[in-house]
């Protein structure tokens, strides 16, 4: 809500950033002249057109349209609303958003909250001088030395020690904003400290306030770590431990690390990997993803080598999918059996660590490489389950070169050259108009065809309307161009505007209109060859619908002898090889 943040401080902003940093922090720009350029980020395109202007504080793109202010770029490009849009570019500068005016919550949630990163940070504090208090500390400081940790690294991360009192922390802070913050809990109706001979790694956002902890046992006993609930400060799946001490040394990665546990991230600092950041116990999130996407081009997710780990690699993978525009990168890194990244790093030291790092799999080379196990590509059934199985997920995909690539392999693997997997989108839905005729593909044969036969009658002749490709089709659009050769057939010699008439009122009218309206730009000596060519677009279009289906069908049931005759009939690459 833009207004509830004061002008002046939107004023004050403005100033003080410069959107040229803030725009080549995302999409690096190449002066020329005035002005910085680059390939524009919101369409595709192969020369530069995005152009950012320092004196003006705008960015436009002269292919798209795009643009606007710092603001607007954050807003669009990070998919951030305004006042998000409004924190980032604050956090940019330096400044903070004035408080009563947070967004989404009123002004006494805000003074809770800010109680709640106060007490917080009052406890990390407290915790971090228990650690290094020589009476109480001792333990501690013997458990993170005997795991290698340093004091610089536990300095660097704020990590502490909670005595082993049930009533440490309830004895020095007010009860009620402890409550709050989960660092007391209650039993049988009396409340004790959480975290009681423990080791404390506080977890702070990004802006540095301590937002929760995790804590973990000095031996084998379990629970082995215990972690603040959820409170209205700590969202787990938008928090990543390490990521504000790794962006206070770089603000701008080149890559970051996400691994699994605490340890894994102080492991790595500890062994000059400074560039880790891992969940918090849970899965990696959509949110997590957008988050470091921010920051850096390129995430390498970690994992153990084992079963579980693969699965959990996956999920990544799948989740990750709808963030993967071009210019990101996603590898994925499978530790060898019974590792972790601080187990690895210890064990082979940095350089060991680094050369795994650099045997990282690429996502488009993991997706196929998982999709395709157990799979005998050397059957169409094999290659059918594939590509049911990565149809869908590459549909996830933002539309770009990185997806018409997954789109390529995938042909490629398949040996289905001669199909067009981004036409699979259109099949299956079978039943819901052909929205894409309408306002859409300027391309589409369908309404070329239509305009063409309308404005040139005598073209019905060269159609054979029997084919069953056309009888037996679901697409609103030839039937409409078979309704209009039907009408024509019928009465040969009508004209433009009598057809317009026999569709006044009908639901297509509109529609019928434009393409009567549509300058053809064919030389009529071009014409005939020209629908011809329209028409066989069309019969291939329906091809390969019919392919997607029966590949779909084949990669989840068995298909009948007929329907794989089918198949095979239609797929060049397959054809010749039935029941030899
Ligand atoms: P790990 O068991 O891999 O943790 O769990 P770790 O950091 O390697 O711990 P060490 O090396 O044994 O000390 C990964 C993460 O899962 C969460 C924590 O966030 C941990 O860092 N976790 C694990 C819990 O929340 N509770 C648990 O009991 C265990
Ligand atoms: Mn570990």
């Amino acid at each position: 809500m833009p207004g509830r943040i004061p002008q002046t401080f939107i004023d004050e902003l403005m100033a003080r950033i410069d959107i040229v940093e803030v725009i080549d922090s995302k999409v690096p720009l190449k002066q020329t002249g005035r002005n910085h350029v680059a390939r524009c980020p919101f369409h595709h395109e192969k020369t530069p057109s995005f152009t950012v202007n320092r004196e003006k504080q705008m960015y436009y793109c002269f292919g798209c349209g795009a643009g606007g202010t710092a603001i607007n770029f954050l807003m669009e490009y990070d998919h951030l609303g305004f006042v998000e849009a409004v924190e980032d570019l604050a956090g940019f500068a330096g400044l903070t958003v004035p408080q009563s005016d947070r967004p989404g919550s009123s002004a006494t949630d805000a003074l809770k909250q800010d109680a709640l990163y106060d007490l917080q940070a009052q406890v990390a504090e407290f915790y971090s001088r228990k650690l290094f208090d020589s009476d109480n500390g001792r333990d501690g400081v013997q458990y993170l030395k005997r795991r290698g940790v340093n004091g610089e690294t536990a300095r660097q991360f704020l990590i502490g020690f909670a005595p082993p009192g049930w009533g440490v922390l309830r004895e020095r802070y007010t009860a009620q904003v402890l409550n709050d913050t989960g660092l007391l809990v209650q039993n049988n109706g009396k409340s004790y400290d959480r975290f009681r001979n423990r080791i404390i790694f506080p977890i702070r956002d990004r802006r540095g306030r301590v937002v929760g902890f995790g804590g973990r046992v000095l031996d084998d006993s379990l629970p082995k770590y215990l972690n603040s609930p959820e409170t209205p400060v700590f969202e787990k799946s938008k928090q990543l431990y390490g990521l504000y001490e790794l962006l206070l040394e770089q603000p701008h990665p080149e890559r970051i690390l996400v691994v699994e546990g605490y340890m894994d991230v102080i492991a790595l600092a500890q062994n000059g990997i400074r560039n880790a950041v891992a969940t918090l116990g849970t899965a990696v999130s959509r949110n997590h993803l957008d988050i470091l996407f921010r920051f850096t081009r390129e995430l390498i997710f970690c994992f153990d080598g084992d079963k579980a780990g693969r699965q959990a690699a996956w999920r990544a993978v799948e989740i990750a999918l709808p963030t993967l525009k071009e210019g990101r990168t996603l590898r994925l890194m499978l530790l060898p059996d019974g590792h972790d990244p601080d187990s690895l790093i210890r064990q082979d030291g940095h350089t060991g660590f680094e050369r795994a790092m650099t045997q990282s799999v690429l996502l488009s080379d993991y997706f196929f490489d998982y999709l395709r196990r157990g799979l005998k590509m050397s059957e169409l059934e094999g290659c059918a389950t594939l590509v049911a199985k990565a149809r869908p997920l590459i549909g996830q995909l933002p539309s770009g070169v990185f997806r018409e690539l997954m789109e390529a392999r995938l042909r490629e693997l398949a040996r289905l050259e001669s199909v067009e997997i981004s036409n699979f989108q259109n099949a299956g839905r079978r039943n819901r108009p052909d929205k894409a005729l309408v306002h859409a593909r300027k391309s589409s044969p369908i309404r070329a065809a239509i305009a063409m036969v309308m404005q040139h009658t005598s073209l019905a002749r060269l159609i054979d309307t029997t084919d069953p490709r056309l009888q037996e089709t679901s697409s609103v659009g030839i039937k409409l161009l078979l309704h209009v050769i039907e009408i024509i057939r019928r009465q040969p010699q009508i004209t433009l505007s009598g057809l317009l008439e026999r569709y006044r009122g009908a639901p297509d009218e509109i529609f019928i209109r434009k393409l009567a309206e549509t300058d053809l730009i064919i030389p009529d000596d071009g014409i005939e060859a020209e629908f011809v060519g329209a028409v066989s677009r069309i019969l291939q279009q329906e091809d390969e619908k019919r392919i997607v289906n029966l590949l779909e069908k084949a990669g989840n049931q068995v298909l009948t002898a007929e329907e794989s005759d089918e198949l095979r009939s239609l797929l060049p690459a397959w054809g010749g090889s039935v029941n030899e």
